[in-house]
């Protein structure tokens, strides 16, 4: 049996390994977000190896089409929901999460959990979690094409619940106004987030 990996430093190295064969756009935005993350770990004095290893492997199937992200996350038992079932690639996270444990044999829940969540958030987030999120939602080149996220970078360099809760309520809004649907994670998540900003 292979050993579990549960050393963030290793974990980070896998999943890059793991990336190299991905097509490069996608390479290159990974490598973004783990800059970014590793930036807002230094201003908030955050674990970096976790944040590095989080952004290393949050998008391991980024690049798959909606059939193959519904057909690998039932292989790896993945809830699909109406909400994955309308919108698939929801998936992508949830289904790197659990590819990296079943078949990577890594074995580490923070990294997992900010993997898994990493499009809608959770409301448990963790700090870590949290850079890691917020970095992936503002790459720069995602800034290039939508200005307002710029706000959104600003707010993560003092308080990463306010950024992440004000990039959530930008999407939520955004998506109430042209009729779709909310994943209620991004809700709850917004609501813990707005809570957790009040409090400090
Ligand atoms: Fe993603
Ligand atoms: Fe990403």
């Amino acid at each position: 049996m292979t050993a579990r990996l549960t050393d963030p430093e290793a974990i980070r190295d896998r999943f890059s390994e793991a990336m190299s064969d991905r097509p490069e756009k996608l390479q290159k935005h990974v490598k973004r977000v783990e800059r970014g993350a590793l930036r807002l770990a230094a201003i908030h004095e955050l674990d970096r190896d976790v944040c590095a290893a989080a952004a290393a492997g949050h998008d391991l199937f980024r690049h798959c089409r909606d059939a193959e992200l519904i057909a690998l996350s039932r292989h790896y038992h993945v809830p699909i929901g109406e909400h994955e079932a309308a919108a698939p690639i929801v998936l992508h996270g949830p289904l790197a999460a659990a590819y990296a444990r079943e078949a990577m044999s890594i074995d580490h829940d923070e990294i997992l959990t900010a993997i898994a969540y990493h499009t809608t958030a959770h409301p448990q987030y963790s700090l870590e979690a949290l850079a890691v999120f917020l970095a992936d939602k503002v790459d720069p080149r995602k800034m290039q094409r939508d200005p307002g996220l710029l706000a959104v970078a600003a707010a993560a360099e003092h308080d990463l619940h306010a950024a992440a809760a004000m990039f959530l309520e930008r999407r939520l809004t955004s998506q109430l106004n042209s009729g779709e649907m909310l994943h209620p994670l991004a809700v709850a998540s917004r609501n813990a987030f707005l809570q957790q900003t009040r409090r400090a």
